[in-house]
């Protein structure tokens, strides 16, 4: 197992020499003035983009507080750090700004789970149901759905659908869909896409780190699969899983999600000690390292590139009717979210 100060000295997500770091953080302040820009980034990205991110008035948070931030901020140009669903997130919200990525090739594999013609015909054959999606799926995806969630509301929002009565389509995450069918009892089908960093952490080894810290609590994203939730003392979105390291009484933590996480978590409880979940698997040759490899193509240089240059190969667009159709079940999980206080969510 490895703790947090181990990666911190150790980790290649910091990829920059400090001169280099001083250097795109300068150009990256002045061309976010220059283009009135402010930056909106995941949890998951880099390290020092989200510490850019921050000191520059940006925001670093779950993909619901990226969607809400973006929408209400009066830049004209959104540079979003994340993956691809994020950026055409912000886009839909905001058709009149300018949305970069430092890069579109920054998928998802929920997203890439999901095609909208199988979606589409699978949603045909059960005409009697809600479709609910979670927040990582393409525009198109969307513009299918009747609702959008993301992790932090979707017990909530389904709990709701639930008690009016309604038969529910869950795409794409079967874990989270699990997740939210043992917690609400709702009549759901799932979708059988994955995360392909969630999936990989691995029971027996969390059941081995739990024996080493007795005393440490689990904190789980229910990206995980059913039998790491069943040991986690909380489950919930990465916002949820920070203000539950803050509120949880343990001076010991194991966070099961993307290690990218660890950076902010620590800046908000440094006297804990954050462990990293186990990824591996008995005699495995390959070792997964608990971070997303589409959020890791984020870096400084691409941001900088992007705001410079502002070129189709940085742009988010999202094709007009398909926007309008997606906004919908976004806006409908914008205001769902302003109508619920979204708590820690905890299995035990
Ligand atoms: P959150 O909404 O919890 O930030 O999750 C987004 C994501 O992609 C997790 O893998
Ligand atoms: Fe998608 Fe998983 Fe990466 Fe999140 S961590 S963006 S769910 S592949």
């Amino acid at each position: 197992m490895k703790s947090y100060s181990f990666w911190n000295k150790h980790s290649t997500l910091n990829t920059r020499s400090s001169e280099e770091k001083d250097f795109y953080f300068n150009k990256i302040k002045k061309l976010l003035k220059s283009r009135n820009a402010v930056m909106i980034a995941h949890y998951y990205t880099n390290p020092e983009i989200q510490a850019l991110a921050e000191i520059t008035g940006g925001c670093v948070s779950d993909s619901l507080e990226m969607a809400r931030f973006g929408s209400i901020h009066p830049a004209t140009t959104l540079l979003v750090a994340g993956v691809k669903f994020m950026g055409e997130t912000a886009k839909i919200l905001s058709p009149e700004k300018n949305v970069l990525m430092p890069t579109l090739e920054a998928q998802c594999s929920l997203d890439i789970s999901c095609p909208i013609k199988e979606f589409s015909a699978f949603c045909d054959d059960h005409p009697d149901r809600t479709v609910v999606v979670y927040a990582n799926t393409s525009a198109a995806v969307k513009a299918r759905a009747d609702w959008v969630v993301t992790s932090s509301i979707a017990v909530d929002l389904i709990e709701h659908l639930n008690y009016l009565g309604q038969k529910i389509i869950w795409a794409p995450d079967r874990n989270l869909g699990g997740y939210i069918k043992l917690k609400s009892n709702a009549d759901i089908i799932n979708w059988q896409g994955t995360c392909i960093v969630h999936n990989e952490f691995k029971t027996r080894g969390l059941k081995r780190l739990k024996n080493l810290y007795p005393n440490a609590a689990v904190i789980v994203h229910p990206e995980s699969p059913q039998s790491i939730i069943e040991l986690a003392d909380v489950v919930g979105s990465t916002s949820q899983l920070i203000n539950a390291a803050k509120k949880l009484p343990h001076k010991q933590l194991i966070v099961v999600t993307d290690r990218a996480i660890f950076y902010k978590m620590q800046q908000i409880v440094p006297d804990k000690e954050l462990l990293e979940a186990p990824t591996a698997g008995e005699g495995a040759t390959c070792r997964s390292c608990a971070h997303c490899p589409w959020m890791a193509m984020n870096n400084l240089k691409n941001i900088s590139d992007s705001l410079e240059f502002g070129s189709s190969k940085y742009k988010i667009n999202v094709d007009n009717e398909l926007r309008k159709a997606a906004l919908l079940p976004l806006n409908r999980m914008l205001n769902f979210a302003k109508t619920i206080k979204c708590n820690v969510k905890s299995n035990i």
